[in-house]
């Protein structure tokens, strides 16, 4: 037998193991959503794909993804998120854990909007999307990065780091501080999800206050100086975070008028 079929045999081998592994880890029970499961198990397999060993990556893909759900306090992406960005920002930064908080809360209230899976992802990057404020984690400087690349160390989903990576307007900011190659690692998803987040985020002011969008650009311009990045990229970014805002209020609107099915 060759060596390249006796390598594909072994590849299908371990494709097959991990799959087992992960339908097995869905299975026992855990509440984080099986998206999330299969997430973790691409971004740990990921690691090892390298490994000079590989009838030992299913192993390690195991322990790594079993460590990860351990590290979820109920098990669930949202608890964990929270509890995270409450350890990372409450005592050190209280009034943008006070903002974060408001801005969970928010995204709360829209989330009915979504299907349960992107629910989960959007409560997660509620609670995740400032965390990159927290001193340990700053790395480039643009908050939305350095959060996301620390959320992509500890195994989250893609889709909540690449939500967090890009919230607000994030690729103007990158632009104007050349991070722009760094940040384009993380896809915007320009969805309903991703406007709802970019909504939180804009109608709750620095303290946790709900604002209306106009109050909430008219507090930042006051409170940062005007040669501030986030404030020199509103010229290219505020026309699309006031769309993301009435996107997701024409949403609310829309759906709120719809007679609930079997009613
Ligand atoms: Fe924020």
């Amino acid at each position: 037998m060759s060596a390249t079929l006796v390598e594909v045999l072994r590849k299908t081998q371990v494709d097959a193991q991990i799959q087992r592994i992960e339908a097995r880890l869905v299975r026992e029970g855990s509440m984080v959503p099986p998206a999330v499961v299969h997430e973790w198990v691409e971004s740990a397999w990921s690691r090892f794909s390298r490994a000079r060993v590989q009838a030992f990556v299913p192993l390690l893909v195991e322990r790594t993804v079993r460590s990860w759900l351990a590290a979820c306090p109920a098990g669930r992406l949202r608890d964990w998120a929270r509890d995270t960005a409450e350890r990372m920002l409450a005592t050190e930064l209280p009034v943008r854990w006070a903002h974060t908080q408001g801005v969970a809360g928010r995204a709360e209230e829209v989330a009915w909007l979504f299907p349960a899976e992107d629910r989960e992802m959007l409560i997660a990057a509620a609670w995740l999307h400032d965390i990159g404020y927290a001193s340990q984690l700053m790395e480039t400087g643009l908050h939305q990065l350095d959060g996301a690349r620390f959320l992509t160390r500890q195994g989250l989903p893609a889709r909540v780091c690449a939500l967090v990576a890009q919230h607000s307007g994030a690729a103007a900011v990158a632009a104007l501080v050349g991070l722009s190659d760094e940040l384009a690692a993380f896809e915007d998803e320009r969805s309903p999800v991703r406007d709802a987040l970019w909504y939180s985020d804009m109608t709750i002011g620095p303290e946790g206050r709900p604002l209306s969008f106009a109050e909430r650009l008219a507090e930042l311009r006051g409170r940062r100086e005007p040669g501030d990045p986030v404030i020199l990229a509103l010229h290219y970014n505020g026309d699309e975070r006031a769309a993301a805002v009435r996107r997701t209020e024409a949403l609310l609107e829309a759906r709120t008028r719809l007679p609930i099915a079997g009613h």
